[in-house]
This record gives structure tokens, C-alpha cells and sequence, in this order.
């Protein structure tokens, strides 16, 4: 049973700096380095390090970015055969500019991620369960046409569905995310994607509006929206109930794909038919254990970190979850 995921395959450059620049400012960094990013890898890795199968539909340059970029990939066993190479677009690459306080900037090079060709329908969604859309692959050129190609067919094969949101998603296409809404299972945002969303929704009740875009994508017809609060662990939403599911104490180092590692080990848990809320809380134990190192797709944990982190603290969650023996279920949705 495998999770097929859609979305960017990046090269992060990642430097961490004494302070955050101003414009046309001079600011040293204290460290430099490369390695595998991009929302859909790193969503893709996090399921393969916790033992699910999944498969990475992306494209990546012919050049030294691409084996950076899916490095992390490849060594968890994620099936890279959709993966295409264009001979003459360079690889996605993202400058990671992360502050002393451990929040990271983007400044993105989208590169061959947009150019993503529409895979054979047979061959991609073979033995496919769940397809987990990472935002940014809705947001342009052959990219936005191969992932919505590919939502159709899932929809078409009952295949349930996920949304992973994005800032640049926001701003260029809100009101067709609402459009899109009632196609997705399941729909994640962290504060500031969703604050950014809720003025494009109504607030008329006083709302804040990361609660607005809640109740709006809600209302429009996603049956649960988690919304991803960082330090505070996250909110999940379905109706008129939110539940608020407290973090993990973490040292916060760098938070580069913490939200990645968040939705991996919620869709994980989900789908072996964890309620919303323990996922919600794996999601949270897998997204301390990110922010406390550096770099994306490395830092995310496996399955024995996981469970470690979750019996130190006292939850039940890990035995049944995390055992080796306990298949996908597919979860009706
Ligand atoms: O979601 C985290 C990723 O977003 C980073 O790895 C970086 O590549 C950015 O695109």
C-alpha cells in the first residue's frame, strides 16, 4: 500500500546567521551547508522513515542539485521512478536563510519542480492508497496541470486525498483553493498560511483569521483542517469541534521541515487509523524532533526515535502505531 505524493524536489542551501539581514545589510553566518529539501520529498521521506511506502511523482535538472536534492529520498527506500530529469532546467533550489532563533526564511529557485510531466496513470497509482499534494505543486505551468491531472484520476479511483498548503499557494490562488477544497480528505496549514488565507475568507464573528480560513475551508466542504501552530503543537478541526493537541518540548535549532515531518507522521498514523487528534500528537513528536536539528529531510526521525521521544513522555500512542507488524488500513474517507 503506498502513499504517492506530488510536489517540489529541492537543493536547500542552508546558512544559519549571526542575525537576520536587513536590505543591503552585511551579516555573517556561523554555519553553511547542503541537502535534500522541497515540501514533496520531505513529506515523502518522512512515510518512507517510518517504514510506510511512498513514491515521489517530481522533476529534477541534470546537474549536481538533483542528487542533493533527493539524497534523503533515495537512502529511505522512497520508489523514485517517476522522478524525471529535464536535460535543460536546473534543479529546485531553496536558500535557507535560518535567524539565531531557529525560524527559517525561503528564498526559492523553482526550477525543474514546475516542469513535472504527467506520469502514466497505470504504472504511478499502482497499489496507490492516499495521494498527498505538497502546495506549491498547484502553483504553476506543467507542474499545476500534472498534479490537478493526478487528483482527478485519484478521485476517479476513490483514492483519498491531502493538501499540504503554502504561502505562495495562498497568495496567487485562495479562491481557487476553496474551489478545490472538497476534494481533500484532509487539509494542513500552518499559522501563517492559514492567517494569510482567513482574509480571503468572511469574518463576520470576530474570528481571528487563522480560525476564519478554518471555518471557511470547512464550511467549503474539507472535512478536517489541522492547522500546524509550532511551538503551541496544533489544532484539528472537523465541524464545530477544535481540539488542540499540545507539542513536545523541543530545543529549536533550525525548523526547516518540521511542518513536512508534522503532516508525514500524521498521514502516517491516519492512515492506520489513528483519530485525528493521536495524529495530530505523532505529528508533533515528529516535528520536536526536526526543529532540534539541522536541515530538512535529514533531520526527520524514524520509527524507533519516534517511539522513544513518545514513551518518554508517557503516550500509549507507540505500541500500537509504530509496531512493525501493523499494516496501512485503508481508512474509508
Ligand atoms: O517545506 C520545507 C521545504 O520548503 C524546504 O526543504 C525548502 O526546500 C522549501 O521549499
Amino acid at each position: 500500500m503506498v502513499f504517492l505524493v506530488v510536489g517540489d524536489a529541492n537543493a536547500d542551501l542552508s546558512s544559519t546567521l549571526a542575525r537576520f539581514p536587513d536590505e543591503g545589510d552585511d551579516v555573517p553566518m556561523t554555519e553553511l551547508g547542503y541537502g535534500s529539501g522541497g515540501s514533496g520529498a520531505n513529506v515523502a521521506t518522512a512515510l518512507a522513515k517510518l517504514g510506510a511506502r511512498a513514491r515521489l511523482v517530481t522533476a529534477v535538472g541534470s546537474d549536481p542539485g538533483a542528487a542533493i536534492a533527493l539524497r534523503a529520498a533515495r537512502e529511505a527506500g522512497v520508489d523514485l521512478s517517476f522522478v524525471e530529469t529535464h536535460p535543460t532546467v536546473a534543479t529546485g533550489t531553496c536558500v535557507v536563510a535560518i535567524s539565531p532563533s531557529g525560524e527559517r526564511t525561503f528564498l526559492s529557485f523553482r526550477g525543474a519542480n514546475a516542469v513535472v510531466s504527467c506520469p502514466d496513470f497505470e504504472a504511478v497509482f499502482q497499489d496507490v492508497v492516499h495521494l498527498h499534494v505538497a502546495g506549491h505543486a498547484l502553483l504553476e505551468g506543467e507542474q499545476w496541470l500534472t498534479t490537478l491531472a493526478l487528483m482527478k484520476e485519484a478521485t476517479r479511483r476513490d483514492v483519498p486525498l491531502s493538501i499540504d498548503i503554502c504561502l505562495p499557494l495562498v497568495r496567487a490562488r485562495a479562491e481557487e483553493l476553496f474551489a478545490l477544497a472538497p476534494r481533500f480528505a484532509v487539509l494542513f496549514g500552518n499559522q501563517s498560511e492559514l492567517g494569510e488565507l482567513g482574509g480571503f475568507a468572511p469574518n463576520d464573528h470576530g474570528a481571528t483569521p487563522c480560525e476564519a480560513a478554518i471555518a471557511a475551508l470547512l464550511g467549503a466542504g474539507v472535512p478536517l483542517v489541522v492547522g500546524k501552530l509550532g511551538a503551541e503543537g496544533a489544532v484539528v478541526a472537523e465541524g464545530s469541534t477544535r481540539t488542540l493537541v499540545p507539542p513536545f518540548p523541543a530545543d529549536v535549532r533550525d525548523t526547516t521541515g518540521a511542518g513536512d515531518g508534522f503532516v508525514g507522521a500524521f498521514l502516517y498514523a491516519w492512515r492506520r487509523g489513528a483519530t485525528a487528534e493521536g495524529a495530530g500528537r505523532l505529528g508533533n513528536a515528529a516535528g520536536a524532533l526536526v526543529v532540534s536539528r539541522p536541515g530538512a529531510a535529514a533531520s526527520l526521525p524514524g520509527r524507533e526515535e519516534l517511539s522513544c521521544l513518545l514513551s518518554r513522555h508517557g503516550s500509549e500512542l507507540h505500541s500500537s502505531l509504530l509496531a512493525n507488524d501493523n499494516p496501512t488500513i485503508g481508512r474509508a474517507t
